[in-house]
């Protein structure tokens, strides 16, 4: 019987789009390739920015820097995107997959900004859209959810999704270093961009949250804001303050269930207790924590970045499609469940750490305490510290409404006592699973 062929085309040899090649063409896997796509594997096209840069493993006569004529060429059955960002990206891939073509992409903000029109048009069309390198990298997460765990009510999922800021949490962590030391040193070793908005300020989470969240919930991918905190606000002393109580500081995104139909969606820096399991996730290392109804606790971890890691991803979805264009069917990329709700971050209680540089007098204490009160955030611990200008109250607050903290917040800021509020940050309690 003669084995099928698959063309594949490919929109960018950058970090994945090069190591994906590389796997691709990788002669000693050749039949364990061949095995799990039921077919051959070819690369027919490539296309770059620059095709007269030298591109190891890539043959020159491959490459072109017309994106959009690729991806309405005839003789392709598979696109992949890796070229990034939402324009012009989304071009490429409408025009693969209004003709049939499968398409498989590494590319969270466009998934993020317009995944739910793109599955629409892929499942009208009778094509496959996989796109698993698009949250924690070489983690497959999202065909676990996907597939695994599709018939579990999952409750929860919470995950470290950004290396960068992970990387800048843990060395703050580690070493004791304030938040521009440890973020300069992640620019330097190339973990971080020149512009390291993106990830400081928690976009990139919050994108890989909407993504986790349509594959475990249901919600759609339609490019809505979702509540979001970066961590550019952290300092030394807040993460002093975790690690003498049991915590460490990461930045989360969390996607889980309010009542029945409710959902919240948002990425925020957390106090995660040492013993969770989450809290062990160092460096530039991705995991993503989910509880499911009769599943329990679940954690994949992993490299969540990287050219060969993410590449393992793009091709295991490139085996996919192959396999499906050779069985002469496509996936459903998600379901939409129409009765959730979102909820907003102000209607979620939980604890929090919150910090104020105070005055140095007597009365102070009891001036603050006395806010807290009328707002009913009720405080589990207090910590007083330095002398002067130094002077500082550290307060565990019992589990709260976040918009009467917020509330709390905005009146301290007005107390005569109160010189600034160093800061405000969520704790996962102990007690939680
Ligand atoms: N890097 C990671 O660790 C990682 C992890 C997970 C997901 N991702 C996702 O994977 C995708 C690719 O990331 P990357 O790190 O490989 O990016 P990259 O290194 O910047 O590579 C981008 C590639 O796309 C090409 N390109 C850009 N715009 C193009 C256009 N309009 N037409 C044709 N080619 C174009 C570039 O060509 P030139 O080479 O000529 O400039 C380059 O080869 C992104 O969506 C990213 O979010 C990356």
């Amino acid at each position: 019987m003669n084995t099928p062929k698959i063309r594949v085309g490919v929109i960018g040899a950058g970090n994945v789009g090069s190591a994906f090649v590389e796997l691709l063409s990788d002669e000693s896997r050749h039949v364990a390739l061949v095995d799990a796509a039921m077919a051959t594997l070819e690369v027919v096209a490539v296309a770059v920015r620059d095709p007269k840069k030298l591109r190891p493993g890539i043959a020159p006569n491959l490459l072109s820097s017309d994106a959009l004529a690729l991806a309405n060429r005839e003789d392709i059955d598979v696109l992949v995107e890796l070229s990034g960002g939402v324009d012009p990206a989304r071009t490429y891939v409408e025009a693969a997959l209004s003709r049939g073509v499968s398409v498989v992409t590494a590319n969270k903000a466009l998934m993020a900004e317009c995944g739910t029109e793109l599955a629409e048009l892929a499942n009208k069309n009778g094509a496959d859209l996989f796109y698993e390198a698009a949250v924690g990298g070489g983690i497959p997460i999202l065909r676990s959810l996907r597939t695994s765990l599709a018939g579990e009510r999952i409750e929860r999922v919470m995950g470290i999704v950004n290396g960068t800021t992970n990387f800048i949490l843990s060395k703050m962590t580690s070493e004791g270093s304030d938040y521009a030391v440890a973020l300069a040193e992640a620019q330097a070793l190339g973990y971080a961009e020149a512009d390291p908005s993106a990830d400081v300020d928690a976009f990139d989470a919050a994108a890989k949250v909407q993504i986790l969240s349509s594959l475990a919930f249901g919600t759609e991918l339609r490019g809505e804001q979702i509540a979001r905190e970066g961590i550019t606000g952290v300092r030394a002393i807040d993460v002093d303050f975790a690690r003498r109580n049991g915590y460490v500081i990461k930045l989360v995104g969390v996607a889980e269930r309010v009542g029945e139909y409710g959902l919240s969606r948002r990425a925020h820096p957390a106090m995660i207790p040492l013993e969770h399991p989450l809290a062990s996730v160092h460096g530039a290392m991705n995991a993503v924590f989910v509880e499911g109804t009769k599943s329990g606790p679940l954690m994949w971890l992993g490299q969540g970045a990287g050219g060969e890691p993410t590449a393992t991803a793009v091709l295991g979805d490139v085996l996919y499609v192959a396999r499906n264009r050779v069985s002469g069917r496509h996936d459903v990329p998600f379901s939409v469940d129409d009765r959730l709700v979102s909820v907003e971050a102000g209607d979620i209680r939980s604890v929090f750490y919150i910090s104020l540089d105070v005055m140095d007098e007597p009365g102070v204490l009891a001036s603050v305490a006395s806010v807290f009160g009328s707002h009913g955030v009720s405080i589990q611990s207090m910590e007083q510290s330095g002398v002067g200008d130094e002077a500082r109250l550290s307060f565990l607050t019992h589990e709260a409404l976040t918009k009467n903290v917020r509330a709390t917040i905005a009146a301290l800021a007005n107390l005569a006592a109160v010189d600034s509020i160093g800061a405000c940050i969520r704790v996962i309690d102990k007690g939680a699973p």
